[in-house]
C-alpha cells in the first residue's frame, strides 16, 4: 500500500482535482484505492458519486478513534472508496492539537487497512495546522500542485519549506519527512507560466537537502477538469485525445503516474476484457 497526500499551502491550486483525478485513473486501472477528504470544505467528498448510503463515519471519526471502521464509503468509480470529510466547524484541528498523539491518528488508522488497499490518496486544505500534518505523517510521498503565477511559484518553495520545518522535531519520534514532488497544473502555452515552471525546477534544484522534486510532465489548463467534475466523472475517461499540441487528460495521467513512480502491477480492465 502506497499513501500519497496531496497538499499545498495556498489554495485552489488543484489539490482536490488531482486527488479524485489519480484516484479515478489508478481504480479505472485495475487499483483498490481509497480516497480521503482531510479538508474542512468537502469538495473531495461530493467530487464522484456514492454508490450506496454513505457510511455511518467520516473523518472525525477515522481521527478521535484512530478506526476506519464504518468510516469507509463505496463511491459510483468501481475500486473506489471514500472517507469523507463531516467537521464543518473545523474542530478537528482543536482536538488533534490538544491530544497528545493527535497528529498521528490518520497514520495509526491506516495501519490497519494496509492490506486491503493497493493506494490511499489524501486531499488537504490549504492552510497549515494539525489536520494537514497527521495528512503528512500518514504519507509515503507528497504531491504539491503548483501553478504558473509569480506569486504561487515564490508562495511554493516559501511555503512549503514552512510546512515542512513544522514536522521537523518528529525524526526524535523515529519519523522521516516523505519525499515531495511537485506538480504543475494549469499550465498555459503563454512564455511567462514555462519562465515560471523552469524557475521553480531551478528553486528546487538549488536545494537538495529539502528532497523537493518537480515532475516532469504538467498538467495543462483544459475546460476538460471542470467538464469532469460537473460529471462526475475521472477526466481521463472524458478526454482522451490530444488538441493540438496539448496532452490529453489520459496522456497526462499516463505520465504522471510514471513521474510519481507509481507501479500499477494489477492487470488492467482492458487486459482482462
Ligand atoms: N488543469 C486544470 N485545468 C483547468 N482547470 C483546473 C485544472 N485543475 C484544476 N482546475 C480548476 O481549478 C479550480 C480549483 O481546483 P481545486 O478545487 O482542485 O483546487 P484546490 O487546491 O483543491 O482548492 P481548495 O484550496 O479550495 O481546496 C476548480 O474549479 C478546478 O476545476
Ligand atoms: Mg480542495
Amino acid at each position: 500500500m502506497t499513501t500519497i497526500t496531496v497538499c499545498a499551502t495556498k489554495g485552489g491550486v488543484g489539490k482536490t482535482t488531482v486527488t479524485a483525478n489519480l484516484g479515478g485513473y489508478l481504480a479505472d486501472h485495475g487499483a483498490k484505492v481509497l480516497i480521503i477528504d482531510a479538508d474542512v470544505q468537502p469538495t473531495l467528498s461530493s467530487y464522484y458519486g456514492l454508490n450506496g448510503p454513505p457510511a455511518s463515519h467520516g473523518l472525525t471519526h477515522l481521527i478521535q478513534s484512530a478506526s476506519t471502521e464504518e468510516a469507509i464509503s463505496h463511491t459510483g468509480i468501481s475500486g473506489l472508496d471514500l472517507i469523507y470529510s463531516d467537521d464543518p466547524e473545523g474542530e478537528l484541528q482543536h482536538w488533534i492539537a490538544r491530544t497528545p498523539d493527535g497528529r498521528f491518528r490518520i497514520r495509526r488508522a491506516l495501519e490497519s487497512i494496509q492490506n486491503d488497499y493497493d493506494f490511499i490518496l489524501i486531499d488537504t486544505q490549504g492552510a497549515v495546522g494539525g489536520l494537514q500534518d497527521a495528512a503528512i505523517i500518514a504519507a509515503d510521498l507528497l504531491v504539491s500542485p503548483i501553478t504558473p503565477e509569480m506569486l504561487s511559484a515564490r508562495e511554493f518553495l516559501r511555503g512549503t519549506v514552512q510546512m515542512l520545518e513544522r514536522l521537523g522535531d518528529l525524526q526524535y519520534l523515529g519519523f522521516e519527512r516523505p519525499p515531495l514532488i511537485g506538480v504543475l497544473n494549469r499550465m498555459d502555452k503563454t512564455r511567462d507560466a514555462k519562465d515560471i515552471a523552469s524557475q521553480i525546477r531551478e528553486l528546487a534544484a538549488a536545494h537538495p537537502e529539502l528532497e523537493i522534486r518537480i515532475a516532469e510532465t504538467a498538467i495543462p489548463a483544459t475546460v476538460a477538469y471542470r467538464k469532469a467534475a460537473s460529471i462526475q466523472m475521472p477526466v481521463h475517461r472524458i478526454e482522451t485525445s490530444r488538441s493540438g499540441p496539448t496532452l490529453s487528460a489520459l496522456e497526462t495521467m499516463q505520465r504522471l503516474i510514471k513521474n510519481l513512480g507509481i507501479e500499477i502491477t494489477l492487470p488492467t480492465r482492458e487486459d482482462k476484457a
